[in-house]
């Protein structure tokens, strides 16, 4: 028998005590929320255990359900994912902008969906918080300077594919498939330095996965690590992982063969002067100021980040722009028109540098369609105080809020008929595709890629529009969001070819 005194006893009591506390103070959380988050309008629920977890499937039916929610709770809403898991939508720009414009320390993204995300990137920039995310934020922000990706113009000048698919006699062809190859060929040319002829694989692991995590946010049950990696689909994930991280491997291997082994400070010196300082040199090669390099761990995960958030993103926003003006013809053909103007007098039909800023029309009809159309349909944040929003309701600290991009730029408070295109329209407050306006200074937690994805995407626009018409297919494609905005079957579109000359 067990003597009073004995210290396993008093183990055993503290730990029972220490368990109690810890269920009564996570009760007294749960019910002070639940009393505090009254004040958020509530659409009903399927029942009390699923509550509002099935009412916006990742389907086109749940984009509908989420325009239609976008409407009725124009400030923003809140939902039960699950029993007991609060939820605040925010689709509202006076209402998102407090998340927003917190800082990292403050809402710092929420582990539980990024976490579904983090055996395949790790923690790189995207699911990193932080020092760590700052110190390396601060390293490869360097690799995005304009300088740099000014020498980026001629890979992007030569990587609209579809000419020799069109030449051979294909007509109906699946962008996002297509579109898709072009990015992650571009994207590892400039940012990678690489040339490798497996990508059908790895954008088909990248497919697999994104549908993966979809599933995974729908079931809670399988929300907890050791039980998701029993079922087939975990096995599935994990293997998938295995093979995406292959491909980054060998990519960071064949540059580390090229990079030369001795007077490196020398050699990234010549290349900052030259500006030439690709991303994967920072990544491999760059100290911070302490003098501290990537651990291999990290440059693997910086990698893998950026090998998916940087061609998988542009991918769908290009596909849906070339959707969007296939629907619009008269908007396509004002497009082209101001392409042709532009290169008139010019024997090479590239686009430079300084062209960017001379296609207003088609930069328009870009940002119309990324309003329509995000590729990140939305991102969740978990503040660490409670937040006070512009109308005095209280976020309080620790409820997951969701930035719905999707349910913003179909609001219909703030764009008026909100599925209708219309290039000429503008409320940049409300425009949010990258996260969080066109400020990098002002804000956190914006894409890094931003300028690069919109450089890429002008270019192959405007060159794809000299050459080609687009028309829309016979059927409708139906909108999935996983991951990344995609379609459910892809995103078939004719391609006719244009005469040369003035069209
Ligand atoms: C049209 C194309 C793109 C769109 C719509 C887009 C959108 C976004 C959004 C919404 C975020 C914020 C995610 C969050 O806060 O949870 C983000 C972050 C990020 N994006 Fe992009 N992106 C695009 C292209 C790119 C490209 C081309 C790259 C790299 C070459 C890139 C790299 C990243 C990285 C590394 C982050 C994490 C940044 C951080 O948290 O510091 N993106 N992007």
């Amino acid at each position: 028998m067990l003597e009073l005194t004995s210290p396993w006893l008093l183990l055993l009591l503290v730990g029972a005590f220490w368990l109690l506390a810890r269920v009564l103070a996570w009760t007294y959380t749960f019910y002070n929320n639940c009393r505090r988050l009254q004040c958020f309008p509530q659409p009903p629920k399927l029942n009390w255990f699923f509550a509002q977890l099935y009412m916006v499937p990742p389907t086109e039916q749940g984009l509908r359900k989420s325009t239609q929610l976008a409407a009725n709770y124009s400030h923003g809403y809140m939902i039960w994912f699950g029993p007991i898991t609060p939820m605040i939508v925010f689709c509202h720009p006076d209402m998102l902008r407090s998340i927003i414009n917190a800082s990292a320390a403050i809402a710092p993204k929420d582990v539980i969906f990024y976490g579904f995300l983090k055996p395949w990137l790790g923690d790189g920039l995207l699911l990193s918080a932080g020092d760590k995310w700052s110190r390396h934020h601060r390293m490869l922000t360097p690799a995005f300077h304009f300088n740099i990706l000014k020498p980026y113009m001629k890979i992007f000048t030569k990587s609209t594919k579809w000419e020799r698919l069109v030449t051979q006699g294909h007509t109906r062809l699946d962008m996002f498939e297509h579109v898709s190859l072009m990015t992650l060929d571009s994207l590892q040319k400039c940012v990678f330095s690489f040339d490798s002829n497996c990508q059908d694989e790895y954008i088909g692991t990248i497919l697999e996965l994104s549908a993966l995590v979809a599933n995974r946010n729908q079931q809670i049950f399988l929300h907890m690590d050791f039980l998701y990696f029993l079922t087939p689909d975990g096995r599935r994930f994990h293997r998938a992982c295995r093979l995406v991280h292959d491909f980054t491997d060998a990519v960071i291997q064949e540059r580390h063969r090229t990079l030369p082994k001795e007077n490196i400070d020398d050699f990234l010196k010549a290349k900052v002067k030259t500006k030439t300082l690709d991303f994967i040199d920072v990544l491999l090669l760059t100290k911070d100021e302490d003098g501290k390099g990537l651990s291999d761990e990290d440059i693997c995960a910086e990698a893998d980040t950026f090998m998916f958030e940087g061609h998988d993103t542009t991918a769908s926003s290009l596909s849906w722009i070339l959707y969007n003006l296939a629907k619009h013809p008269e908007y396509q053909e004002c497009c082209r028109q101001e392409v042709q103007e532009l290169l008139r007098d010019r024997e090479s039909k590239e686009i430079e540098w300084d062209d960017l800023t001379q296609l207003p029309f088609l930069t328009m009809c870009i940002k119309e369609s990324l309003r329509l159309h995000p590729s990140v349909t939305g991102i969740s944040r978990c503040c660490t105080k409670d937040i006070v929003l512009p109308d005095g309701r209280v976020i309080p600290k620790g409820v997951i809020c969701l930035i719905s991009i999707f349910g913003t730029h179909h609001n219909p408070s703030v764009w008026p008929d909100p599925e209708v295109m219309n290039p000429r329209r503008r409320s940049p407050l409300a425009f949010i595709p990258f996260s969080a306006g066109p400020s990098p200074d002002s804000f956190h937690w914006n894409c890094i890629g931003q300028t690069f994805a919109l450089t890429e995407m002008k270019v192959v626009l405007a060159l794809s529009l000299l050459r080609f018409r687009f028309l829309p297919d016979k059927e409708e494609p139906r909108r999935k969001p996983e991951l990344i905005l995609r379609a459910e079957s892809g995103l078939w579109l004719q391609v006719e070819p244009l005469r040369a000359g003035p069209q």
